[in-house]
């Protein structure tokens, strides 16, 4: 088990009054909130710990992946809050189709559940969902459930939540390589931009800030190309008691941080050339 040390007791919501149905609502301000210069533009979440926080309480594995997709509500009323344009959640990952048939069901299972719950607020709020993954391992009904809402939302600008599911940062760039050959780009136009632009983050462009949870120090796949220069940050928190006050801690050690993508000055609002895709402004290759 991870050290707990620096371990926060959530204050205000505990993800029970979530399940027990006691649901904060996503409320806000309407207008985008304006984004201080030392809060990340993108916000990426590798979403750690929902078994051992279900194993704290005895309850299953699956309880605790309910808990978790409920604090999602919870994460992005509180990313939005604080000005974070993009959140880009990991939700399940390509190797995880390799764990229990029961558990990889249930995690399945948490999509339309989320949607159906979720949606319409988000919607109301002015939140683009976006997919980053392979869907085609879903079944018709839940892909076409997960394509609509994307559709629902795609004019949406207030903030922009990227669900990551099926995803692995090498498939996705050896996807992306697949596509460039099949579009036929010819050797000499391809660079960093390009890749960049054939990613399935090319709409989001790269995260600012990496933040795992549970305590763990991996990347696990998540974002490798994107995450060149991010920020990362660990959290001994278990992801379904992932709190407000939890973002502020990540969010205080980002403003620390001094980015230098490599060179010797500080660079403040600047990403590397590859970073494509910034804001909802981008032109991605599909
Ligand atoms: C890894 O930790 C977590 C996952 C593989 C699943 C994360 C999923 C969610 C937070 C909910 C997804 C919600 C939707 C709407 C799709 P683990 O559970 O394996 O934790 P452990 O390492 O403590 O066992």
């Amino acid at each position: 088990m991870a050290p707990r040390l620096l371990r926060r007791t959530p204050k205000v919501e505990s993800p029970n009054q979530a399940i027990n149905g006691t649901r904060p609502s996503i409320d806000a301000p309407r207008p985008k909130p304006r984004r201080p210069a030392h809060v990340p533009r993108h916000v990426a979440i590798i979403m750690d710990g929902n078994g051992r926080w279900a194993k704290e309480r005895g309850l299953s594995r699956q309880k605790g992946h309910r808990a978790g997709a409920e604090n999602i509500r919870r994460a992005i009323r509180a990313a939005g809050e604080r000005g974070v344009e993009v959140l880009t959640l990991y939700a399940f990952s390509t190797e995880n189709w390799t764990r229990p048939r029961a558990e990889v069901s249930a995690l399945i299972r948490l999509i339309p559940r989320f949607l159906k719950s979720e949606l319409k607020e988000l919607h109301e709020n002015g939140v683009r969902l976006v997919h980053i993954g392979d869907l085609s391992a879903l079944d018709n009904n839940i892909r076409k459930q997960v394509v609509d809402a994307i559709e629902l939302t795609k004019n949406n600008r207030r903030m922009t939540v990227a669900l990551a599911f099926s995803y692995g940062g090498r498939a996705e760039i050896a996807h992306a390589v697949q596509r460039i050959v099949a579009d036929k780009i010819p050797v000499s136009k391809i660079d960093e931009d390009t890749v960049a632009r054939y990613l399935y983050t090319a709409s989001i462009g790269d995260p600012d800030l990496v933040v795992r949870t549970a305590g763990e120090m991996r990347l696990s796949n998540f974002l490798l190309w994107q995450s060149a220069y991010a920020e990362f940050y660990s959290t001994p928190t278990f992801w379904p008691d992932f709190d407000g006050d939890a973002i502020d801690l990540a969010l205080e050690a980002y403003a620390q941080r001094v980015r230098k993508f490599g060179d010797v000055a500080p660079k403040v609002e600047k990403a590397p050339k590859s970073s494509v895709g910034r804001g909802n402004g981008a032109k991605p290759a599909r």
